[in-house]
């Protein structure tokens, strides 16, 4: 039974970290004329309704995205990521009683996109999507918010995404990234992620191949076992970018940080998304613990 709702934390710092990096990925793909698809095997609802009552009841949202829009920090390497919330919350007039005054523009953070409509705001027509989700009420959500049918260039999934990417590599295009992104649910989705890591770079050598893990305080942490297991992984190059808003030892709730291991990094990731973080890490901050890092990973 799948518990997981990613409405409640949308928006939060961890989305921040992966969904920087995702869109720097697929810019960078794009610097190529020839096309690429993207695999998400985790794909979620694909767009969050930010005021809805579970992304208000836990506010993860507040202390992330809005954190780092209302401070007005910027950098080019946040733009991808930064361009695609503006253009899912369009400005709007603004109302009697709003800051700024009536008759101005006022962009007000409402919607939020996930990794499926990232890409579909980012890809070009020759690009492909492939979108795969396993809970039955967030499936259909995701083919309604992304007009499943409508846009020619995404195959939707409604199946586990460990065992759909597997039947999907290595795809008709042979370039692209891959995005694996459990909700860690169960405590076999670490070992789960990378082993369908290693799955899609034993068929498809030059993907771009992405997994998210979370940083917990205390037992629950697979720090440890993620980077022994990755660096085993039979690629070139690996990166770790990491994201923690405060020192785990600091009091707080359970999620202090997390990674995105990036195997195959398009060219420049490692410069433009030390960039992003640097940029990001004093906005985010909750404590001086916070930090960042961008580094490769040794076999
Ligand atoms: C962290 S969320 C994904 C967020 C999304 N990738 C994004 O960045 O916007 C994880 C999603 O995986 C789904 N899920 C859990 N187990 C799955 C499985 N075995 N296969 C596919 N989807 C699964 C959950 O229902 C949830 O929507």
């Amino acid at each position: 039974m799948l518990s997981y709702r990613h409405s409640f934390h949308a928006g939060n710092h961890a989305d921040v970290l992966k969904h920087t990096a995702l869109c720097l990925v697929l810019e960078y793909l794009k610097k190529k004329d020839r096309p690429f698809v993207y695999i998400d095997t985790h794909a979620g609802r694909g767009i969050y309704d930010l005021t809805s009552r579970e992304a208000e009841k836990t506010g993860e949202f507040h202390e992330g995205i809005e954190k780092l829009l209302t401070s007005g920090v910027r950098c080019p390497a946040l733009e991808p990521y930064l361009g695609c919330l503006e253009a899912l919350n369009p400005a709007e007039p603004a109302k009697r009683g709003q800051d700024p005054s009536e008759g101005e523009t006022v962009r007000i953070l409402r919607r939020y996109p996930g990794s499926p409509a990232l890409a579909r705001l980012l890809l070009r027509p020759d690009d492909r999507m492939i979108f795969m989700e396993l809970h039955s009420n967030e499936f259909p959500e995701l083919r309604k918010a992304m007009e499943g049918g409508k846009d020619h260039r995404i195959t939707f999934h409604h199946r586990d995404g460990f065992e759909g990417l597997n039947a999907v590599v290595p795809p008709a295009i042979r370039r692209g990234a891959v995005l694996i992104d459990p909700s860690y649910e169960t405590t076999g989705d670490y070992q789960k992620a990378l082993d369908a890591a290693g799955a899609v770079l034993r068929k498809w050598a030059g993907a771009t191949v992405m997994v998210w893990y979370p940083h917990l305080s205390g037992e629950k942490d697979h720090t440890v076992f993620m980077l022994e297991k990755a660096r085993k992984l039979n690629c070139p190059e690996k990166l770790v970018a990491s994201l923690w808003i405060q020192a785990p030892q600091d009091p707080g709730d359970g999620m202090y940080g997390s990674s995105l291991l990036i195997c195959n990094p398009t060219y420049g990731l490692k410069n433009s998304l030390e960039d992003a973080l640097r940029t990001v890490l004093p906005v985010l901050a909750r404590t001086d613990g916070a930090k960042c890092m961008v580094r490769n990973l040794e076999d």
